[in-house]
């Protein structure tokens, strides 16, 4: 089995990440990371310039990544929330997945994937996107595991005075910035151990025992 992680927050070593890699972490399979910050991934043109070979023509890091998606068995795709919703480098890459569905059907059929939802206040909306994507492509959904993450916010340098950022909302008037309040993954151990059952969750689909 070939496990394939998609980090799409365009930081490094943060929430999406670190928990993408506690999934891959816990599967039987030959798993693969990658992250797709700085990465260049237009959105889908819809040209149907696809249509006829299943090959997007859209000269981008999506052309590389195209053999990896296709040779892997199951996915752990992993997203922020932006705005409520899932952030736009990751929906890129996700509706270039539509190349992959002409003609008789999805050449993604039947492939696996667990999805990691990361937010700064609300962590469930971006995994809920995703999820609504899979059908298309006809991936099957084996759950979905949500963290909070820390807002950019906590580190910009006025988290603290600024009425519009996350600080405002999740700290009290005045309450200073600690290592303590700032939302990490090392508080949030049961969550890991969530991440690491989503792993063991794909071993048990791919072996037929769960259907
Ligand atoms: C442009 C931007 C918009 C964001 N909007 C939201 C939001 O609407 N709701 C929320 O819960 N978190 C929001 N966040 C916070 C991120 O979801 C949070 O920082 C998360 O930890 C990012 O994932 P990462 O740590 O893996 O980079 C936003 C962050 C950025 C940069």
């Amino acid at each position: 089995m070939k496990v394939l992680g998609i980090s799409g927050s365009p930081r490094r070593g943060k929430t999406t990440e670190q928990l993408v890699k506690e999934v891959l972490s816990a599967t039987n399979g030959d798993t693969e990371f990658i992250s797709l910050a700085g990465k260049k991934i237009a959105p889908c043109s819809a040209c149907l310039a696809c249509v006829a070979d299943n090959v997007c023509k859209i000269n981008d890091d999506m052309a590389w990544l195209r053999d990896k998606i296709l040779t892997a068995d199951a996915y752990v795709f992993g997203a922020p929330n932006y705005f409520s919703t899932l952030n736009s480098l990751t929906h890129c890459f996700l509706e270039r997945f539509c190349q992959f569905r002409h003609r008789s059907g999805s050449a993604l059929a039947g492939k696996l994937a667990a999805i990691v939802s990361i937010g700064g206040l609300s962590p469930e909306m971006p995994g809920k996107a995703i999820e609504a994507m899979l059908p298309y492509y006809q991936i099957k959904h084996v759950g979905t595991v949500t963290a909070q993450g820390a807002a950019s916010c906590f580190t910009c340098g006025h988290g603290e005075n600024c009425s519009a950022g996350a600080v405002s909302i999740l700290l009290r008037p005045g309450q200073k910035i600690t290592a303590e309040n700032t939302p990490d993954l090392s508080q949030q151990p049961g969550k890991i151990q969530e991440a690491n059952l989503l792993g063991k969750k794909i071993n048990a689909y791919f072996t037929g025992k769960i259907v």
